[in-house]
């Protein structure tokens, strides 16, 4: 085989040395799968004095720039993180027609439209797989495989980092700063764990999904986010006792009226037996309904160096097989320009805990605060002075309304938990 394709990769953090080291272990294989073989071309690193077991330490380069404007490199694997300097490398590297494969679920949730628009500019591919939900083969299925059926929501587990903090604390009984700790050391977090714990990761991928899923722009800023930084031990045992477990989930559905999509990250409630409840550690797992296919269900490991540098080589085999053969894959596709809806339309069930006074008429109050705002209350229950509530269906911004009014209540010191309730009814 005398074809060869140049791979520049910029950044050798937890996933890069992981890529770095299976282009070297599988070097034969993906010869035979591209029709060429890899020359690793360079590597781009912040610091160069850093041990790097396994990296060949003379194609260490802190100009990443210079890298990237390599006019014989073929393909460049973005994996530095971050947006603007990673966006300006990028799109140097369509500059002389490279192609690109990049994990940056940040940067492509900001500026994918115009990387998209750059790449078919330059005749090149930009593929992101490893962006969302690390190792699980999503984007392309949702591109590819699903491209003749009509998706209707996309509904999952899509933080590593937030379900492993949420796991080890309903199963272990960890708390919340020990279970960071850990996801930490396991290389799971992000390079700041704020993007993981505050939801902005999830938001991240969320709108990346919604946006192939229905063919529509989605920006982040399109995304109700909200992180789990305010779930407490107390949240994860009045889940159980009532049946349910707390998963970070990220919802992206179809409205009923087929010209709007409303796109979310939050905390919730799902039964113990959903499918989504048994995901465990930093797996991640993702349920697609489409009309032809029914329900789908996509699980593996969401976050770590190597399930994500699974992802980011079969970017490159794909990228690598297109240049040959001188084509180029999918691109984005926004034609269908559905509605981005709020929040406060989106109708759902909710765990309310209040504490109150220990006065016998509390309830009724409250009852009529949420009656008055159209919140049926379902079930409740009291323990000393706490009162816990289950609602039926309500829409976020009638719930909110009445929030807002039983925090004016004299009885009500607190609203201490505002939980959804996902799982048991279709999509509205
Ligand atoms: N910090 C991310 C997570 C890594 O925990 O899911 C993968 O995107």
């Amino acid at each position: 085989m005398t074809a060869t394709l140049k791979v520049a990769l910029l950044g050798c953090g937890t996933v890069g040395g992981e890529v770095a080291r299976y282009l070297d272990t599988h070097a034969d294989d993906l010869a035979a799968r591209i029709g060429a073989r890899v020359e690793l071309a360079g590597i781009a690193v912040r610091r160069a004095d850093l041990p790097r077991p396994g990296v060949p330490e003379h194609l260490i380069t802190t100009d990443a720039h210079e890298l990237a404007l390599r006019p014989d490199v073929d393909v460049v694997i973005e994996l530095i993180g971050g947006v603007d300097t990673a966006g300006e490398l990028i799109r140097t590297a369509f500059s002389h027609g490279a192609s690109v494969v990049s994990a940056n679920k940040a940067l492509i949730a900001a500026q994918g439209t115009s990387l998209h628009e750059a790449a078919a500019a330059a005749g090149a591919d930009l593929y992101y797989e490893a962006a969302v939900a690390g190792a699980i083969p999503l984007l392309r299925p949702l591109c590819e495989s699903l491209a003749a059926d009509r998706i209707t929501r996309v509904f999952g587990v899509v933080n590593g980092t937030t379900n492993f903090i949420l796991d080890k604390m309903e199963v272990l009984g960890a708390c919340y700063q020990e279970a960071l700790k850990e996801a930490i050391q396991l290389g799971y977090a992000e390079a700041d764990p704020t993007a993981d714990v505050e939801g902005h990761d999830a938001a991240a991928k969320a709108a990346i999904l919604a946006g192939i899923a229905f063919t529509t722009r989605v920006r982040i800023e399109d995304v109700h986010r909200e992180g789990i930084t305010a779930i407490t031990s107390a949240d994860i045992t009045a889940a159980k006792a009532l049946g349910y477990s707390v998963k970070f989930l990220a919802v992206c559905d179809r409205g009923a009226d087929d010209r709007s999509v409303r796109v979310r990250v939050h905390p919730a409630m799902i039964p113990a037996g959903h499918p989504l409840a048994s995901v465990r550690g930093a797996n991640n797992a993702v349920l697609v309904e489409a009309d032809a296919a029914g329900q789908l269900m996509f699980y593996g490991p969401g976050a770590g160096g190597a399930p994500t540098s699974s992802a980011v080589l079969g970017d490159l085999v794909a990228v690598g097989r297109n240049k040959l053969a001188g084509v180029t894959g999918f691109g984005s596709a926004n034609y269908a320009g559905l509605v981005l809806r709020p929040m406060a339309e989106v109708s759902t069930r909710c765990y309310v805990r209040l504490e109150v006074t220990d006065a016998p008429d509390v309830l009724a109050s409250v009852a009529t605060v949420l009656a008055r705002h159209g919140v049926p209350i379902e079930t409740s229950g009291r323990s000393g002075c706490s009162l816990a509530l289950v609602t039926h269906q309500a829409t976020d911004g009638a719930l909110a309304a009445a929030v807002a009014e039983l925090r004016g209540l004299d009885h009500v010191h607190e609203v201490a938990s505002l939980i959804r309730i996902e799982g048991t009814d279709p999509a509205p």
